[in-house]
């Protein structure tokens, strides 16, 4: 079946800059007749934009969160979808947030984002409202504002597809994939007063060199270790593509988390490890110096899905 539909681009290469749009599709019939509009003709802005400078590797993927789902392409919620379940850890919680619709707009240079974000939502009119809007940047070698490599372990080759794009276990959505966004904000003070070691334990490898650190089998584990996913039938990948953002003047240093994953569950129990803990109790030390402030959760159709709507 994902070999009959085009997909959308889910594995766009790691860039420069990308603009993570968050939208509220509003209640009545005509919101829903431009939104339909819009995103069936989202192939040709993304050319009008990215034409422009091919170079650039522009690109930008739609996802549909599953209050709008049925409204807007008419089909059953893909079998997985529903919105962001909050999860309530001892100490830190994944919050809930609303959003209808979520654009990750991606090139290597910010006035291309810009503008199709501009035109996209000059398209778009009254039918939707600004929920969130985050502009990421690229920094040093694909560092977070922690100071680590972030995207090492991300799947690469056949296990890209494999790991990110829904198959015939949901042929009516297959060739799409699930979506997590968190915007996480740091409290860089508190984290630069641990050693490089103790951030190194934290995160689960080397800061200046990105080597991996074995895992810890009993008490405290490593963010990477909790974020292994593994069952009979091994390990579970999902494809991240997070990006800084912030602003020092106004104190507000941040990630932007973005997961694309083929199964939901398996987005969800990295959630669920990293904030009730594994054991419980013993939650990702991240979390102590990095806090959601919105979590939300979509459905990035197959490219030929949104043509068709
Ligand atoms: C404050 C937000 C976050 C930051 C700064 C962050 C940073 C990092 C860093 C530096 C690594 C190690 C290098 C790498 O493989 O990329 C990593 C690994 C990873 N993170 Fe995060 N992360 C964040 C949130 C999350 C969330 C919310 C999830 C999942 C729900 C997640 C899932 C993963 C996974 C799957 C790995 C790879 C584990 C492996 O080695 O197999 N991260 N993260």
């Amino acid at each position: 079946m994902t070999d009959t539909v085009a997909t959308q681009p889910v594995d766009a290469p790691l860039t420069d800059a990308a603009i993570f749009l968050v939208l509220t599709v509003a209640d009545d019939d005509s919101a829903t007749g431009v939104v339909r509009d819009v995103l069936s003709g989202l192939d040709d802005l993304v050319k009008t934009v990215g034409f422009r400078d091919p170079r650039s590797r522009f690109s930008c993927t739609a996802a549909i969160g599953s209050r709008v789902w049925t409204r807007l392409t008419g089909k059953a919620q893909p079998a997985e979808l529903h919105p962001f379940r909050e999860i309530a850890g001892a100490t830190h919680t994944a919050v809930a947030t609303p959003g209808d619709l979520l654009f990750h707009i991606r090139a290597d240079r910010q006035d291309l984002c810009f503008e199709f974000e501009r035109l996209l939502l000059d398209a778009l009119g009254a039918a939707t409202s600004m929920t969130d809007e985050v502009f990421g940047f690229r920094y040093f070698d694909a560092r977070d504002l922690l100071g680590f490599v972030d995207g090492t372990a991300n799947p690469v080759g056949p296990d890209l597809p494999a790991a990110t794009l829904v198959g015939e276990e949901d042929p009516a959505v297959a060739g799409g994939s699930y979506v997590v966004v968190q915007k996480y904000l740091h409290s860089l003070e508190a984290w630069e007063k641990l050693s490089t070691e103790q951030q190194e334990a934290v995160i689960g490898r080397r800061k200046i060199d990105n080597l991996e650190l074995p895992d810890a089998t009993t008490g405290q584990k490593s963010h990477k270790t909790l974020n292994t996913i593994e069952d009979d039938a091994g390990e579970h990948d999902i494809l991240r593509d997070n990006m800084p953002f912030g602003s020092p003047g106004s104190g507000e240093f941040g990630t932007y988390f973005i997961g694309y994953t083929r199964h939901l569950w398996v987005l969800e129990r990295m959630l669920e490890r990293m904030f009730v803990g594994d054991p419980p109790g013993l939650h990702d030390r991240i979390l102590d110096f990095s806090t959601p402030h919105t979590g939300t959760t979509f459905f990035a159709p197959s490219a030929t899905l949104l043509a068709d709507l």
